[in-house]
């Protein structure tokens, strides 16, 4: 039996991109994680310059399998088609090829929120669920994935849902907050709004909630009003990094 398994992932955000090695048997980083911030003028050049940094401090070897989460929809080998929080740039790119030649590794690009998702899935509040589980992240956009009987749906964009005549995440997501410096109870309300719009649409059996923010659900669950049980993610904010190297280690 293998004891100890490990990935690296890379969760690349709208204010921060950080990395750590994941212990894929539990589902936790073997190491503690490096942050740094996403460089403001977000190219995929000065993006990738810091996954490189991030994968050379760790002293990460092509081989060992590297997954990066990203703030888009990520089909394979297919050039973005939409970037709705990061330079417009990045529009065009093939992720995978180009990630892979700026970090002199083979990596593997997935949606931040599918990661997120998956790791729920593999390791955490989604685990053994049966019926439909909704995660959803709230960052600086909203980012969403559908796992149905562990399997997952993958590139929903479900943050890009109309919602008071907008885009719901330019409405509800935690960027939202604090640029507005709403009260935990008003965003709440927004949260109401948007989480709603999910059950009337897909009925969920269940919505778990990741994201920076999700590590302070006790101040705001309480003013979300609706009636599918809602839980913190169990990862809290590390679902993207486990969820990456985890989808990375099912590619090699
Ligand atoms: C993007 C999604 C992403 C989410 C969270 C949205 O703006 O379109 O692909 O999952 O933000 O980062």
């Amino acid at each position: 039996m293998i004891e100890t398994a490990q990935a690296f992932g890379i969760d690349i955000g709208g204010s921060g991109i950080k990395g750590a090695p994941v212990d894929l048997i539990h589902g936790k980083f073997a190491d503690e994680r490096l942050r740094i911030p996403t460089p403001e003028h977000s190219t995929p050049e000065a993006v990738a310059e810091v996954v490189k940094q991030i994968l050379d401090h760790f002293d990460v070897h092509d081989g060992t399998p590297i997954g990066i989460a990203f703030p888009a929809p990520v089909k394979p080998d297919k050039p973005l088609d939409f970037m709705a929080n990061l330079d417009q740039s990045w529009v065009g790119v093939d992720l995978n090829a180009f990630m892979s030649e700026h970090t002199g590794r083979t990596v593997h690009v997935v949606n931040d929120a599918d990661a997120a998702g998956l790791a729920e899935a593999q390791f955490g509040a989604a685990k053994n669920s049966e019926g439909l589980v909704i995660a959803t992240t709230l960052g600086t956009g909203i980012g969403t994935a559908l796992i149905i009987n562990g399997v997952l749906v993958p590139n929903t964009e479900l943050g890009h849902l109309e919602l008071d005549g907008g885009d719901a995440e330019k409405y509800a997501a935690d960027s939202v907050r604090s640029a507005k410096e709403l009260t935990w109870k008003k965003w709440g309300k927004r949260l109401t709004k948007y989480y709603r719009l999910l059950e009337k649409y897909f009925s969920p059996d269940v919505f778990v909630v990741g994201g920076g923010v999700s590590k302070k659900h006790e101040k705001f669950f309480e003013y979300v009003d609706i009636e599918t049980p809602i839980v913190p993610a169990a990862l809290l904010n590390d679902a993207g990094i486990v969820g990456a190297a985890y989808f990375a280690s099912t590619k090699q």
